[in-house]
């Protein structure tokens, strides 16, 4: 089984979102499967500039644009599993966004309606089957990942594919801080691990271990109170 990862973290390695997949990863390559990562802030990926729909009625499955989305479209054909991490950006980072909309030659424009929606497919030579999520943000409440949610949610469907879940930690910030007991820590980490792993070895992530890594490692006053001081 491969994965494709895409980290649209503008912090890359650095990022909080890379402290938070990285043991997702390890339990992704512990459960067989071969992960490719790549960052999208360290690709030249130019926003879709085509309102004519070139890759889907001029030259199906083809992207006008020839830049680095080149190189990624057979990584991401031959993957089994897609797997988007973010930070929450109001709502994604720029080059996270582009990537999403470049991701339209992997569609195939055969519509069908679905529970009142219009929706896509991928195309037949693309192996995906499941979209899962990481995604952390700065502030306490899990509401403020809603729309990341629903934005890969909306892609999965309109590739007619799974959403495998989604891997939330909210104030992250407090996870890598000095102050949060080591207990805590580990306990998400191990948690992640284990997410990462479900993901390839079953249908979708278990509710359980991803409310684990979503916990609140501090009290929505005292979070307040640390950002306003
Ligand atoms: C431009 C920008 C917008 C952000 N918007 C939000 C937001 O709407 N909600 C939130 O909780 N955090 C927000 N954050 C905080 C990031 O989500 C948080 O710091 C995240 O962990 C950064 O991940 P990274 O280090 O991998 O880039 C924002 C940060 C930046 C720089």
């Amino acid at each position: 089984m491969k994965a494709a990862v895409i980290n649209g973290s503008p912090g890359m390695e650095k990022g909080n979102t890379a402290f938070v997949l990285e043991p997702f990863l390890e339990g992704m390559k512990d459960a067989g499967c071969e992960v490719e990562l790549f960052y999208a802030s360290a690709l030249n990926i130019k926003p879709c500039s085509c309102s004519i729909m070139y890759c889907w009625y001029k030259n199906p499955g083809e992207c006008i644009i020839k830049d680095d989305m080149v190189k990624l479209y057979p990584a991401l054909r031959g993957a089994d599993i897609l797997v988007l991490a973010t930070p929450v950006y109001i709502p994604l980072p720029g080059e996270m966004q582009n990537l999403i909309n470049r991701l339209c030659p992997l569609l195939d424009p055969v519509l069908k309606f679905q529970e009142a929606r219009t929706r896509a497919k991928f195309r037949e030579n693309v192996n995906i089957t499941k979209i899962a999520l990481v995604s952390t943000s700065g502030w306490w409440e899990l509401g403020n990942f809603d729309v990341v949610v629903h934005i890969v949610e909306e892609l999965a469907k309109n590739a007619n594919v799974k959403f495998a879940g989604a891997v939330l930690r909210p104030h992250v910030h407090f996870l890598r801080h000095k102050a949060t007991p080591n207990a805590d820590r580990k306990e998400i980490l191990e948690a992640l691990k284990k997410a990462g792993s479900e993901l390839v070895s079953e249908d979708k992530m278990h509710k359980k271990t991803l409310e684990l890594i979503s916990h609140p490692l501090i009290s929505k006053e005292k979070i307040l109170q640390i950002y306003n001081s």
